[in-house]
């Protein structure tokens, strides 16, 4: 259970303690770790013998989207009538209440352009903005799909390891510099809060990536869309609401896919503050032949907007909590692991080279005595081996259970 509380007296309710059997819903992240609709899982992950394997990778959550949305849906879907919808003010507005309310960032509405995805958005950007042959800066180690985003488009990638210093992921400046310096480096794709790490950036080091890029006329691809989720003490810093007049070309994308579970109704913001670059991405959008949004999609979006904010409130506590006890489980009785305190994202970052293990020998444990599905930190390029990361919105019991069982996979045959 989750509280949400907007004001005195206004404390709201939440269940985010019931499993929801995902099963047969065509939930990607389940037919991956199950195997398709009720088929035995794919036998190079997991023996056909012992419990079911948790899966515990796409960030998708596995708590239903919040009772707002899920009426909102209903009352469109019992209009029955499901014709061509657009894009709209009323839409517009609400995001830029939302962008205001939340992170206290004033946009303007008219900068408010949206797609069926983030990715999509950024492929979009790839091709309209970014010459083949480009260099692309990536903060490593990064959300896998941003490598073939650069590398589909016929770019290059300049993969920036982040340092870690006592459990906190920091940037290398001079190393940002000079990738920002060199002839052909065009886009810098920056993640923030930052998928896998956690980390929310300051507005130290924003601004200091801003500057560096416009200085050296490097387009910034914003992608916040885990910005509204925000672990207690922390908040999000929107990238464009630092970067000031002179700022680099800029094109951030957010939404409500993460913050409330509804990733596959495919609808994303696009957000361009500069004219004559909103013009051009509209342009390319349209020539790709996108055009409208889906109405039952927007029916749940415009309430999330309205509505959604004391659930928020009620699933940050609650991941939180999910967070703390992963945190506890290491302490006590898997002291070699390190998880990385996320200051965003419900997803959990765990440095796991203190098992000694190799990447091949912590897999097989994972994979075949825990039972768990997970993303393998190699696959989020430089600094990732050895990791793993896991997602914790999940319900509680799911997460005790995923650590009992990690704890008793490593322990076996120590
Ligand atoms: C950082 C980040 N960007 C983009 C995406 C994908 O977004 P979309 O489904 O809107 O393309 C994800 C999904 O996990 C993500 O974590």
């Amino acid at each position: 259970m989750g509280l949400g509380s907007r004001g005195p007296g206004t404390v709201m309710r939440f269940d985010f303690d019931t499993v929801v059997d995902r099963g047969g819903t065509w939930a990607a992240k389940w037919d991956f770790t199950m195997g398709a609709h009720g088929q035995p899982p794919p036998a190079e992950h997991f023996a056909a013998e012992g419990p079911p394997p948790i899966a515990m990778s796409t960030a998708d959550m596995e708590f239903p989207a919040p009772p707002c949305a899920i009426e909102a849906m209903r009352d469109r879907i019992d209009h029955g009538v499901f014709g061509y919808t657009t894009e709209s003010d009323d839409y517009r507005e609400a995001v830029a209440r939302w962008q205001a309310e939340r992170h206290g960032w004033t946009i303007d509405p008219d900068w408010v352009l949206t797609h069926n995805g983030v990715l999509p958005a950024l492929f979009l950007a790839m091709r309209r903005f970014v010459p083949r042959g480009s260099g692309v800066i990536l903060l490593t180690p990064a959300f896998p799909p941003f490598f073939d985003a650069v590398t589909i488009n016929g770019c290059r990638v300049v993969a920036l390891e982040m340092p870690c210093m006592d459990g906190r992921y920091g940037i290398d400046a001079e190393a940002f510099e000079a990738a920002c310096a060199r002839p052909d480096t065009r886009l810098f794709i920056l993640c923030n809060p930052h998928n896998p790490v956690g980390r929310c950036f300051t507005a130290d080091e924003l601004g200091l990536m801003a500057e560096l890029c416009a200085r050296h006329d490097v387009t910034v691809f914003a992608d916040e869309i885990h910005g509204d989720l925000i672990q207690p003490g922390h908040r999000l810093t929107p990238f464009q609401s630092v970067r000031g007049e002179n700022g680099p070309k800029t094109i951030v994308s957010n939404g409500l896919s993460k913050t409330m579970n509804l990733a596959g109704l495919h609808l994303c913001n696009v957000i361009v503050p500069d004219a004559g670059m909103r013009a051009a991405y509209a342009e390319a959008s349209l020539s790709d032949g996108n055009w409208g949004l889906n109405p039952v999609s927007k029916a749940a979006h415009m309430a999330g907007y309205r509505d959604g904010g004391p659930w928020l409130d009620a699933l940050l506590d609650y991941v939180a909590g999910n967070m703390a006890l992963v945190r506890d489980a290491c302490a006590e009785r898997l002291p070699e692991l390190e998880p990385i305190a996320a200051e965003g994202t419900y997803l959990q970052w765990i440095d796991m080279r203190g098992t000694g293990l190799d990447e091949a020998a912590l897999m097989e444990r994972i994979l075949e005595k825990a039972r768990l599905q997970v993303e393998v930190g190699g696959g989020f390029g430089a600094g990732g081996d050895g990791h793993i990361r896991i997602n914790l919105a999940c319900p509680r019991s799911m997460a005790a259970e995923a650590m009992e069982r990690l704890a008793r996979a490593l322990r076996a045959n120590d």
